[in-house]
């Protein structure tokens, strides 16, 4: 009998997720610290701000990349840290619309406040429609959805493009950086377009 490949071996695979889920916390871990030295600079409201909204972002992109990876190299690990890093994209968010009402435009008039500038519009349609897939990510919901499941989570490719217009929507300067995340993005679903066509790339559409 062939013995699975070291990669292959469960307790390789728990130290990838481990490797991972420790990796998705560094921004977190970074804050803390900038928050304990008190080194945010002259508006840390703004800089807490910014940099929750940075991590939900670089993770929503990593976690896009978990597929071309797992179809690069055969190796099924890169799915198994999908869902978590998906979540931990999520869990960002969630902190960075938080610290935004806490430090930038406060809590009353949710309303006004979310309507106020196009950039926050967007980055709010992004936040709204992870919310379905945050709540529907569970193995319960997984097989509950059944084949509406990919449909629905076909969104994460809209709130890809939302949250990066809502990113190069409030550049003052340097979008060099922007720019560079939107090649990423823009790679990333020609991709899928490739494999599954345009309907792959469209939510609710069944491929
Ligand atoms: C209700 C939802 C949201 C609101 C109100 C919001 C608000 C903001 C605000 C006020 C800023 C700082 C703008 C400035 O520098 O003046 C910001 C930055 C940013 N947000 Fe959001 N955001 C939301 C959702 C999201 C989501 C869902 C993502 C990503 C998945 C995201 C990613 C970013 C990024 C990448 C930045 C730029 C950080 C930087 O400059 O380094 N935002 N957002």
């Amino acid at each position: 009998m062939n013995r699975p490949r070291i990669v292959d071996r469960p307790a390789f695979v728990l130290a990838f997720r481990l490797l991972a889920a420790f990796l998705a916390c560094v921004p977190l871990l970074i804050l803390a610290i900038n928050i304990a030295t008190q080194s945010l600079g002259p508006d840390p409201g703004q800089e807490v701000t910014e940099s929750l909204g940075l991590a939900a972002f670089q993770l929503l992109i990593v976690t896009l990349a978990m597929t071309p990876l797992k179809r690069w190299s055969g190796w099924a690990g890169w799915i198994r840290v999908r869902r978590m890093l998906g979540l931990f994209a999520f869990f960002y968010a969630v902190l960075h619309v938080l610290a935004f009402l806490q430090f930038i435009l406060g809590w009353s008039d949710l309303w006004a406040t979310f309507t106020k500038r196009p950039y926050i519009v967007a980055g709010a349609l992004s936040f709204l429609m992870l919310v379905p897939l945050a709540v529907t990510s569970t193995r319960r919901m997984v097989k509950r959805l059944g084949k509406n499941w990919k449909p629905l989570h076909k969104l994460i490719y809209l709130i890809a493009i939302a949250a990066w217009v809502h990113f190069i929507w409030q550049a003052r300067s340097d979008i060099g950086e922007m720019v560079a995340y939107g090649l990423v993005i823009l790679g990333l679903l020609a991709l899928r377009w490739k494999w599954n066509g345009v309907r792959g790339l469209i939510p609710f559409a069944r491929a």
